[in-house]
Formats: C-alpha cells, structure tokens, sequence
C-alpha cells in the first residue's frame, strides 16, 4: 500500500513546480513579466517568440536576426517533404488527422536533426528555433497535400504569421488577416503547467530529447479537453447550426442547450481547470475575429451571433465561460481554415511555450516521479 497522505484527481490546485516563464491566475495571464493584453496590443508573434525562448524582449537587432534565423530554417529535409506527400492520402484514405501527421513529422525531423541528442542549453535553443520555423512548413505542407496540389515554398518576405496563410492556401493574406492570426498566435503561445507542457516537462526531466518531449506535447494537446478544442468548438457550432437551421433563433439555441445539459455533455470551448470567471485571451479574440467575420459577410456574422448566443447561456445558467479556443473556432472559420489544421496551428504556436518549458527542466533538472494511491487488489498468490 502507498502511503500518499493526499490525491488531488487530475492534480486540481497543486504546484507541481516553479518557473520563470509563465503565471496564470484568475485575475491576470502574464508571460515573463508581461500581461497577455499588452503583448497582444503591442508585441508581434515573433517578439513574444523571442520573449518565451530567450528571456527578455528583444532589440531591434535581436529582433531582424532571429527573424532572419527562422526565415532561413523553414524548409524541410527531403524525408520530411517525401512523408508529407503521403499525408493527402494518410488524411483522406485511411486513419489519421493533421494533428497525427504533425506528431509524426516532428518525430522524422528530429531523426535528421544534427543536435537531436544534445539537450545542452545552445543547442535546445538551436532546435527551438529550428522547430518553431519547420512547423508552418508541415501544415502547409500537409494541407497542400490532402487538397492533392503542388507544395507551395515558404516565402522569405513574409512574416511567420503571413507565411504560415501563405503556405496553407497560396495567396498571401490580407494584412488584418495576418494581424488576426499573429495575435491568436500570441494568446495561444504560453500557459504555465497546462497539460502538454506538462508532458513536455515530463519527458525532459528524465532527460528525454527536445524533439521526443515536443511529440509527446502535440499528443497531449490533440486531446479535446485541451487543445482540440478549438476543432470541436467549431464542430459543435454546426451540429447546432445543422439542427437549428439558417436563423439564429433564440428559442431553438436554448432547446438544443438544455438537451445538451440534461445529456450532461461537455460545451466544447467552455469551462477551465484554473480560470473559473472567464479566460483572459477569449474576449481578445473574439473582439478580432468578429471584425474580421464582419468584415467577411452575414454569412460569417450569423456564426458569431450564434457564438454569442450559446456564450450568454452558458454563463447565464451555468456561470461557465468561454475559454480561448471559443473564439478560436470561430475566428479560424472566418478566415477559411480548414477545421482540423485549427490545432496544428495551436501548435505552430506553443511550440514557443513548450521549448521554453524544456530549457528550463533542463536547466534545473530533477525527474518529475509522484507517488499514486494504489486501490487495487489486496495483496494476493497467484497460486490460490
Ligand atoms: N460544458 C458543460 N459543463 C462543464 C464544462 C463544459 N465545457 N466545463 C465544466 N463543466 C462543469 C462540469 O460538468 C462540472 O459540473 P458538476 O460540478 O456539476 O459535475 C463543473 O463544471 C466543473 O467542471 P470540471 O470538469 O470539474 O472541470 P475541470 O477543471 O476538470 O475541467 C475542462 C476543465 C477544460 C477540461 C472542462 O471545462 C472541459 O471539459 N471543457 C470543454 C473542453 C475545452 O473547452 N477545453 C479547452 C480547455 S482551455 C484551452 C486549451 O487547453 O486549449
């Protein structure tokens, strides 16, 4: 029998570490010092990029030259580039999702990675960079090929934002689309012990490799109850729309709710382990993403109206609020992403969060082994 004094399930409310990067609170969302409103306000994807990897916000010097470094490593070895092209195939014929052919693609680059094995501190932020320039590449990739067209090159003009657009659909985006983008890449970059950086930090305190700790962390945020979320919100907005029809009537929104609750299922998009009175980066969002649905036609407003609809019920009734991945959906759905490379892109971004996570396990290490409350069997022969 283990003689654990407490069990928290899902391990609610304990500190299961310290660090420098990240600090959720109900009140406040600040990344290395900085409050998530004013970074999305007034910092560029990269600079926050730089802010998480390297520690402090960067010159105008560090600046050109880290985006200079990115530029120059967006392009895939040729192994990576030959498995993409199956994905259209893997996607469309037989079992996978884009989230699968990410995982599985980080896993190949680390193979062709010269500093794969290294986890000193130099070379962790050498395959940060790396990484964080290489995954745009294969989602664009990927989308390219499950579309059945031609890969479409990264473009050295354009920002990671814009040419991650650029990459996906072969036209470069309008710039309040790229601003759309940047800032959802800005929200979605850190979030202290959430559950893939914990696996991440998991991995590397046994002093796993960078690459093995990312493929791990893309696992976990697949998952609907974390980052997949932002897919299965948008899914869950057309079942609504599919059972409602065209108009967004109150009365039938608030039927299909109270069907949903009575079921007890979960609102995808709604609800968080530690914000209990609203996430910080939701209403960020979707300030942007209904200008931009505005922008777009009635179409994408009537979606947004709907959003907003199932949101002011859900807090009414239940007092549980949206989190990011809310407007998430919406926003992506606006701007013509594919609804299954909405997490992909998740992790195009906390690419940046987890690396910084894995520097400082390593920096600091000490293996991450908690006890469990054993309620198995009593002790037994296996001869009786
Ligand atoms: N829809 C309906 N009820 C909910 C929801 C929801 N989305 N979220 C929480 N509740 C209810 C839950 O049923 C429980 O009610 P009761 O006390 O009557 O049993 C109560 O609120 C507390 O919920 P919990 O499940 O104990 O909360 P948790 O901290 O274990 O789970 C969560 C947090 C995010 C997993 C959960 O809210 C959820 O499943 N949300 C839907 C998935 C989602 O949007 N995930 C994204 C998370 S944030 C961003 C990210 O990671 O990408």
């Amino acid at each position: 029998m283990t003689t654990a004094p407490t069990h928290a399930k899902g391990l609610e409310g304990v500190i299961a570490g310290e660090t420098e990067i990240c600090n959720v609170e109900q009140t406040s969302l600040i990344y290395r010092g900085y409050e998530i409103a004013d970074l999305a306000a007034n910092a560029s994807f990269e600079e926050v990029a730089y802010l998480l990897l390297v520690g402090n916000k960067p010159t105008a010097d560090e600046l050109a030259s880290f985006k200079a470094e990115l530029v120059a490593e967006r392009s895939l070895p040729g192994a990576v580039v030959e498995f993409l092209k199956t994905s259209g195939d893997l996607v469309n014929n037989q079992y996978a999702v884009p989230m699968d052919i990410l995982r599985t693609a980080v896993s190949i680059l680390s193979h062709l990675d010269a500093d794969c094995q290294d986890n000193a501190a130099d070379a962790n932020l050498r395959k940060s960079k790396r990484l964080l320039a290489q995954i745009p590449t294969v989602i664009g990739h990927m989308q390219n090929s499950i579309e059945g067209k031609e890969f479409i090159a990264p473009n050295a003009n354009l920002s990671h934002s814009a040419n991650l657009l650029y990459m996906m659909t072969g036209s470069e985006p309008t710039p309040e689309a790229e601003k759309v983008m940047d800032v959802s890449l800005v929200l979605y970059a850190e979030h202290d012990y959430n559950a893939s950086t914990f696996t991440a930090r998991v991995i590397s305190g046994t002093l796993g490799d960078l690459h093995g700790a990312v493929t791990g962390a893309i696992a976990a945020l697949k998952g609907k109850l974390h980052g997949g979320a932002n897919e299965a919100a948008m899914d869950m907005l057309a079942d609504i729309r599919k059972d409602i029809g065209p108009d967004n009537d109150l009365g039938k929104v608030t039927d299909w709710m109270h069907k949903a609750f009575a079921e007890k299922r979960k609102l995808m998009g709604f609800g968080h382990r530690v914000y209990k009175n609203g996430d910080h980066r939701a209403p960020i969002l979707h300030g942007l993403g209904r200008k931009a649905a505005e922008a777009r036609g009635e179409e994408f407003v009537k979606l947004f109206e709907l959003g907003e609809m199932v949101q002011k019920i859900m807090e009414d009734e239940k007092k549980i609020y949206p989190n990011v991945d809310f407007p998430c959906g919406m926003t992506y759905f606006t701007m013509g992403i594919p609804v299954p490379q909405y997490t992909p892109i998740f992790v195009a971004s906390r690419i940046t969060g987890w690396a910084a996570h894995i520097m400082e396990q390593h920096a600091n290490n000490r293996l991450i082994r908690p006890r469990v409350a054993y309620i198995g069997p009593a002790p037994r022969n296996w001869n009786d």
